[in-house]
């Protein structure tokens, strides 16, 4: 690791954690005529992990989008950690500790699970997820190849991966698939995870695996905030919730008050307008 790479590495862990690691005020986006998103803010405390729902269309992937630098926003601003990222690139966003994954899943196809997991990082190696879930101690290795590669096996074991480590990407099924995605951006050891409807796809086995690794993570204080049209997941899983439609919030609250609210309840049955 170069030193400028590991003097960043330090600033960062050295900060105190915010309350609200990621805050975003009034954050807007037109494509053409549309308001994808239009003035939307809100906060997102530390190891919560907050669902993001509403209609297709709502503008929650755009979010997304804005918040982590794949697509600039028209309007307003994010800041995560106290630093302002508006308008940062994806790969600098991810070196302050945020990362996403996507609706539609980026693996590269023509590369082994193994390779994908190893490109994400960046020959950073930071913590590992074996540290956190097992309270396992760092043994010694000889290099920081060596380190990353075992910290690789352990990522994959953690998401159920390690016997498919030499299979193509292109082979994997969607649920497969889904983990793959959020193995690669935990090797970029974040302190923030972005979930673009992470249970799609996915098996009820395999649901549940991923919901207790995430409930675990947020209990050592991993901040999620999640994307997702299954209901179940949402509303057993996720506290607050945050409501769009049209392209703005329409209400956060609890799933009791997201559930009997008859604005979130009209966006549902009515559609866009
Ligand atoms: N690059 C783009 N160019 C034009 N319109 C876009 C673009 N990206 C998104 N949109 C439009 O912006 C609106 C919000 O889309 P977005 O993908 O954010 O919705 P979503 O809430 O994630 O929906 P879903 O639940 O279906 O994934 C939609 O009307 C969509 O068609
Ligand atoms: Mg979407």
């Amino acid at each position: 690791m170069s030193s400028s790479k590991t003097k960043k590495r330090q600033s960062r862990k050295k900060k105190p954690a915010k309350k609200y690691p990621l805050k975003v005020e009034k954050i807007g986006k037109k494509f053409g005529g549309l308001s994808a998103v239009n003035d939307v803010s809100f906060s997102i405390e530390k190891g919560s992990i907050t669902g993001l729902i509403g209609p297709n269309g709502a503008g929650k992937s755009t979010t997304f989008d804005l918040i982590t630098g794949i697509t600039n926003p028209d309007t307003g601003s994010v800041k995560f950690d106290g630093e302002d990222i508006t308008g940062k690139r994806p790969y600098q966003i991810a070196n302050v500790g945020l990362v996403r994954t996507f609706q539609i899943t980026r693996e590269l196809k023509e590369m082994t699970v193994m390779e994908n997991v190893m490109l994400a990082p960046k020959n950073q190696i930071g913590q590992r997820l074996s540290s956190v879930l097992l309270g396992g101690g760092r043994r010694k290795v000889e290099s920081q190849e060596a380190e990353l590669l075992e910290k690789a096996w352990e990522t994959l074991d953690i998401f159920h991966l390690d016997k498919l480590a030499n299979e193509y990407a292109g082979n994997l099924s969607g649920g497969q698939r889904k983990l793959l995605e959020m193995a690669r951006v935990m090797m970029m050891d974040p302190s923030m995870i972005l979930l673009d409807e992470p249970m799609a796809g996915v098996n009820p086995t395999l649901k549940k695996q991923i919901i207790t690794l995430i409930k675990k993570l947020s209990k050592d204080g991993y901040t999620f905030l999640l994307v997702e049209h299954d209901m179940d997941v949402v509303m057993n899983h996720c506290n607050p919730i945050i409501v769009m439609h049209n392209g703005g919030v329409i209400l956060e609250g609890t799933p009791t008050e997201i559930s009997t609210n008859e604005k979130v309840i009209d966006a549902y049955l009515g559609g866009s307008e």
